[in-house]
């Protein structure tokens, strides 16, 4: 059948005011970058003309500027959903302008079968090549894209001449059957394969091509600073002494490491410890790290769902794909990030988390509880089911005025039953076995800044009795004085206890 090419303005014309339009990719890796900027340009226009265009967005993850920050800033952004961390959705967000839900990414692609979220109309795909038999060969980043093409009523397909065609055999999608049907999915180590290279679509469903030459990558990380480095290292000597004493195997176990500066670093730093044997990662998010890791060796494989790899990484990656491609598989997120696949390998998990508080529980994403950063991402996908769940978090933020321990969460995404060993620069809290009174003994000797220890011990004085002590008057009192002066390290508990 032959593909018809259209300009990527009269692709934009095929999005309508209140359209569920699903795009590729997953954070900036894979995401279409020309049509949505003509959405937002359209969006722009019928406001002027004073008609209503809003649309529902879908992705894999976050994207970028080139999608979610130019439709928030249009205002085009009505519904959002599994997760998002530029700084204009962040507003609309936090403004209630856009409705987030910020939910598990594994789910996505089911709930979107499953009609939870209603129809999706339109899918938008960035592609390294398309085939006329209706093979589209995805680009840095999987995400739910084999799923809205199969549910959308019109596709249209950014063909990104930066992706090489080459890139076909890097992807592994596998779509599994719906419930009631649903069988075990064929994956037992990080380097199995279970699907096709390509996304098989509906040549009748796609309204046109859109041909564009964009930079590819999307990453980019601030190179790790004394803080990073320092938890870096102390994972990489807890998991050291995790594996001589016999709690990992000595061929090691899968890694999978979350988003962001403090997980780039942590990885770089387990590949330094020459004591931990070259591992393979099971991940969603494949950073510049690995690629490191990758070319010395110490990363055997890694199985991920993109490439959030900076511009010059992602072309060193493409300039040897001999090398690499046997070296790298990408899944889409409903398989990376699949809990039941998650439990079966046995993977040792590092996310950054928000704010911990002294009993192990976890907030990844609201700022003293109300303000959304980015959202849970996949944190909760591995975290509950992993074999050994790690946080990580620098102990203090914004140059000491934020605690990043605090007597209690003020908002909770990970729970203290699942959360096993919380580490920062200072120090490791293994939780395991450990009761809250013996856990929040832990968190504060070994991993609270010293500015605030005392404050801590205080608290656990005035907590009371009972299996989790907390004062409910006093309890969010740090969180309170940051509202109200800025700096935490003004709290005063006795305020709260008159
Ligand atoms: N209160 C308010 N702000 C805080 C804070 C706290 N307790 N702790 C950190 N911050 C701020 C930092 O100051 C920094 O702000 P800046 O951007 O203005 O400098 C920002 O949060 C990011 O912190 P940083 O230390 O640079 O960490 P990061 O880049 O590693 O990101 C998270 C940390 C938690 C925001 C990020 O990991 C995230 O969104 N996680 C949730 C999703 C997830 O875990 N995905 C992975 C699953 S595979």
């Amino acid at each position: 059948m032959a593909l018809k090419f259209i300009s990527a303005e009269e692709a934009a014309d095929f999005v309508r005011d209140g359209d569920q339009v699903g795009f590729s990719g997953f954070t900036a890796a894979g995401a279409p970058r020309v049509v949505p900027g003509f959405i937002a340009k359209k969006a722009e226009a019928e406001h002027a003309a004073g008609r209503p265009f809003q649309i529902g967005v879908f992705t894999g993850a976050s994207t970028g500027e080139f999608l979610d920050g130019v439709l928030a800033r249009a205002h085009a952004i009505k519904t959002r959903t599994p997760y998002q961390s530029t700084k204009d959705l962040r507003a609309c967000i936090n403004s209630n302008e856009t409705q987030y839900s910020d939910i598990h990414l594994s789910e996505l692609a089911q709930s979107l079968r499953s009609n939870f979220f209603g129809k999706i109309n339109v899918a938008i795909i960035e592609a390294a090549d398309v085939t006329d038999n209706g093979e589209v060969i995805l680009t840095a980043g999987v995400g739910i894209s084999p799923t809205i093409c199969r549910l959308a009523d019109k596709i249209i397909i950014e063909l990104n001449k930066q992706h090489p065609k080459e890139l076909r055999g890097i992807h592994d999608i596998y779509e599994p059957m719906d419930v009631p049907f649903r069988k075990e999915i064929p994956i037992y180590t990080p380097t199995d394969r279970a699907g096709v290279p390509y996304v098989k679509v509906d040549l009748n469903k796609v309204v046109g091509i859109v041909e564009t030459d964009v930079k590819a990558g999307g990453g980019g990380f601030t190179p790790a600073d004394e803080v990073t480095s320092q938890i870096g290292s102390n994972v990489a000597a807890f998991l050291e002494s995790e594996m001589k004493a016999g709690r990992i195997p000595s061929s090691f176990l899968p890694i999978q490491s979350g988003v962001g500066n403090v997980a780039n670093a942590v990885l770089g730093f387990m590949g330094e410890n020459k004591n931990i044997p070259a591992f393979n990662i099971y991940t969603e998010v494949i950073q510049d790290a690995v690629i490191a890791l990758m070319k010395q060796d110490r990363v055997k494989f890694a199985s991920g769902c993109s490439l959030t790899l900076s511009e010059s990484v992602l072309q060193e990656v493409y300039a040897d794909l001999n090398y690499f491609k046997p070296r790298l598989v990408l899944r889409p997120q409903e398989i990376s990030n699949n809990p039941g696949l998650v439990r079966r390998m046995g993977l040792i998990t590092i996310n950054t988390a928000l704010e911990a508080d002294i009993y192990g529980n976890i907030n990844s994403t609201h700022v003293c509880g109300t303000k959304m950063m980015n959202g849970i991402g996949g944190s909760g996908d591995f975290t509950r089911n992993a074999y050994l769940p790690i946080f990580t978090t620098p102990s203090i933020a914004k140059g000491g005025k934020i605690s990043s321990i605090v007597p209690m969460v003020s908002h909770a995404d990970h729970s203290e039953h699942s959360v096993k060993v919380l580490i920062t620069e200072l120090g490791v809290a293994d939780l395991r076995g450990k009761s809250p009174v013996q856990r929040a003994k832990l968190i504060i000797d070994n991993c609270v800044h010293p500015e605030y220890k005392e404050m801590m011990y205080e608290y656990m004085r005035i907590a009371g009795k009972g299996h989790t002590p907390h004062n409910l008057r006093a309890c969010f009192a740090l969180h309170n004085e940051l509202n109200e002066s800025g700096d935490m390290r003004n709290a005063d508990f006795s305020k709260y206890l008159k």
